[in-house]
């Protein structure tokens, strides 16, 4: 019998009590089944729980809700595993800089085998997110600031997650969140208000979730926000036009925890029930944490307010998700049908994510790699090198530290010879005590490099976690001139849950190796890639800015009227005294930052030199039945063998609506020996280059294209094409 049938057969039995019951999401109670969990289940008046991970406790929570509820409906089991279960991967930000889904995918496949084994089957990842605003904390759990790159990196991990088929062995339900436009909090601040023109929303915010729904994402997740004055919880627009409408989305839409609720907070309801018919006028089938649904959504049926066919329809989803997971078939997990919990497979599988997350900032006179043969004594500084609970960064339930290895014992671990000494420096990345900087400068100073690991520990990124000022915290600033005023080769290694502004740290460095929060592999990934066991390959998902006052600043911006050029910014220290204030020949820049980033997004330097040459494209114009390819020389100019990102932006330089200077329309990681060169080819079609226009439909618009290949998104290499109409 299909899916739809069973679904329809048994919502046919159900009282109006049960499929209200169905609805509701509620909190697992950890080794002890709570009394009234237990009974709520077996009343048929709970669907869904969240946070229970003991797999005997789930398996107990399945066999009332299966034996011992009327109907017995399973229960999807949700839970928060966003980069790891107990192995923990790179934050999802770090595993964007690894520009290479295969390591997104390989990690949320482990993490949901990991997690699969003890009764979970949902989790509440990808965040799809666009993050262009790095004091928001929450940048950490997604994939940058591009849709593109977002939207590739989020159809890998849904891939991970689900598996070839849902109810497959370790198949868990991926949760694309949060729908739409949650990164947009403006000034950064957790939860606040967005405005995002519907252009930037279509254009921008929505295309990750529409590439995750292609990619067959069974759940979507509503955002906190208000947006354009409706929360998303309640908003129409998003989830029944343009998600279900337009996409064709039949999968189960679930709040946000206490979402529903919080419509009255947001001002938007008077009450409970008003914000009970809210959201499921709006198709929000699962109600998590808060219980507006239990208490009101009868009543409003029974009183009109509420059509039985939104309520049905509500649950017909998430009946059709517990087809499709094939809880029916069997809701009880055996752990022992899993390959293990971190297992060597995973631990290498992180290791490699580590290593290829790590963005080679800055690298003068070839310092890095360090010639472990030139090398007797290091000094090991900061707060950062020997903790394993650090590196894993943000929102890790149930990550294992005693799995993770941090710097310090790694780097001895590889290098017996070398004598690392260590010393903290700061209690920690906050701290403003600065009692053990001449204990810090007096190892540099015996010592014939210094390795500092400084930047953010994983508390003060995620959820609720954001900054207003993104500099390094604490008196690491101060760390790290007195230290440098030893004269030493000094390479900084900096982790962290978002971009951060480093313009006054960059000079006093010789070499900086961006790590993010690198997971339970980090301190060995670091180790290969400081020593030249690994080339660093890493690439930022984000513009890093110089200062503050820059953000947002990211490379998909629009032209503006007034563009500024070189020639006409102008510096403070530059403008004379009682200057005259004219409007004429002005541009768009601050006058006590230059307009560019510290960093591009897309960029990152290897321990080679790769060239690009030859490009040329199959056509010069381009019919919208036909393929375009792109091709150009790849070469790898240097002694080391090595993998390049290689990357292709477009812009369309006159279009019905304003378009973003350059948008990344291909990526690839190619791998070169020394001195190989290599020929490469992307294809592209007048789909990649559509976009929301005026009639806001999607759709490619006939004229001239600007196209450049390269290794960041400052790349030079640059033709132009025609799309015919
Ligand atoms: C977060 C979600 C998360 C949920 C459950 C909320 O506070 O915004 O991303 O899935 O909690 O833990």
């Amino acid at each position: 019998m299909s899916i739809a049938k069973r679904v329809q057969e048994l919502l046919a039995q159900m009282t109006l009590e049960e499929k209200v019951g169905q609805l509701q999401m509620l909190q697992g109670g950890g080794w002890h089944v709570p009394d009234h969990l237990r009974e709520a289940i077996r009343a048929g008046r709970v669907g869904s729980v969240l946070n229970e991970v003991h797999v005997e406790t789930v398996n107990e929570l399945q066999r009332i809700a299966v034996q011992e509820s009327r109907l017995g409906i399973p229960l999807l089991v949700g839970r928060d595993v966003i980069h790891g279960f107990k192995t923990v991967f790179p934050i999802p930000l770090g595993q964007a800089a690894s520009w290479n889904p295969a390591v997104v995918e390989r990690g949320a496949r482990i993490a949901a085998l990991e997690a699969a084994s003890h009764g979970v089957n949902w989790t509440f990842a990808p965040m799809l997110d666009i993050g262009r605003d790095p004091r928001w904390g929450r940048v950490a759990e997604g994939y940058g600031e591009d849709p593109y790159l977002t939207s590739v990196m989020g159809a890998a991990a849904v891939r991970g997650f689900q598996g070839d088929k849902l109810d497959g062995l370790g198949s868990i339900a991926a949760c694309a969140k949060h729908f739409a436009g949650y990164g947009a909090s403006e000034s950064g601040k957790d939860y606040n208000s967005t405005n995002i023109p519907e252009n930037e929303l279509r254009n921008v915010h929505l295309p990750p979730f529409a590439a995750a729904v292609d990619a067959g994402c069974a759940t979507v997740m509503t955002s906190f926000s208000d947006i354009d004055g409706i929360p998303a919880t309640a908003n129409q627009f998003l989830l029944r036009q343009v998600l279900r409408g337009e996409w064709d989305f039949d999968g189960v839409v679930v709040s946000d925890w206490d979402s529903i609720r919080q419509l009255s907070v947001h001002g938007l309801t008077a009450d409970n029930r008003e914000s009970a018919r809210e959201a499921a006028l709006a198709g929000v089938d699962v109600e998590m944490a808060s219980t507006t649904y239990a208490e009101h959504l009868a009543s409003l049926v029974n009183d009109g307010k509420v059509a039985i066919e939104t309520v049905d329809a509500l649950v017909a989803n998430i009946l059709t998700l517990k087809f499709r997971l094939g809880l029916f078939e069997s809701a009880e997990t055996d752990a022992a049908a899993f390959p293990g919990i971190g297992i060597p497979a995973h631990l290498n599988a992180a290791r490699t994510a580590a290593t290829e997350s790590l963005v080679l900032l800055k690298n003068a006179h070839g310092m890095l790699p360090l010639q472990a043969a030139h090398l007797k004594h290091v000094a090991v500084i900061g707060p950062l090198a020997d903790e394993p609970f650090e590196q894993l960064g943000t929102w890790i339930f149930d990550g294992d530290a005693n799995l993770s290895v941090p710097l310090l014992p790694a780097l001895r671990a590889r290098h017996p010879e070398i004598e690392f000494g260590y010393v903290r420096g700061l209690p920690t990345t906050r701290s403003q005590d600065r009692s053990g900087f001449d204990e810090a400068v007096a190892l540099a100073e015996r010592s014939d490099a210094v390795i500092l690991m400084l930047g953010e520990e994983a508390i003060l990124s995620g959820e609720a976690h954001c900054r207003a000022d993104i500099t390094l915290p604490g008196a690491q600033q101060a760390l790290i001139e007195a230290v440098a005023a030893t004269g030493k080769p000094v390479v900084l290694v900096l982790m962290a849950g978002r971009a951060l502004a480093l313009q006054s740290v960059v000079p006093h460095v010789h070499a900086m190796l961006y790590a993010w929060h690198p997971g339970c592999m980090g301190g060995p990934a670091i180790t290969d890639v400081l020593f030249g066991h690994a080339t660093p390959s890493g690439k930022l998902p984000v513009s890093l800015p110089r200062v503050i006052g820059q953000i947002p600043i990211y490379y998909g911006h629009k032209r503006t009227g007034k563009p500024a050029t070189p020639d006409t910014i102008v510096r403070m220290e530059d403008i004379p005294a009682r200057a005259e204030q004219l409007s004429i020949g002005n541009t768009s820049f601050h006058l006590d930052v230059h307009p560019s980033p510290l960093f591009p997004f897309g960029f990152g330097l290897s321990y080679t030199t790769f060239q690009y040459e030859q490009l040329a494209l199959s056509a010069r114009e381009l019919r919208r039945d036909e393929t375009l390819t792109v091709s150009f020389d790849l070469i790898n100019a240097g002694a080391r063998d090595a993998t390049e990102v290689v990357q292709l932006y477009i812009h369309d330089p006159v279009a019905s609506t304003t378009r973003p200077v350059r948008e990344l329309k291909a990526f690839r990681r190619v791998a070169l020996a020394a001195g190989e060169q290599r020929r490469i080819s992307f294809t592209l079609t007048a789909d990649d280059l559509a976009f929301y226009g005026r009639d806001r439909r999607r759709k490619a618009e006939a004229g001239q294209f600007h196209l450049w290949v390269g290794g960041n998104s400052d790349a030079t290499l640059h033709h132009d094409f025609f799309l015919l109409d």
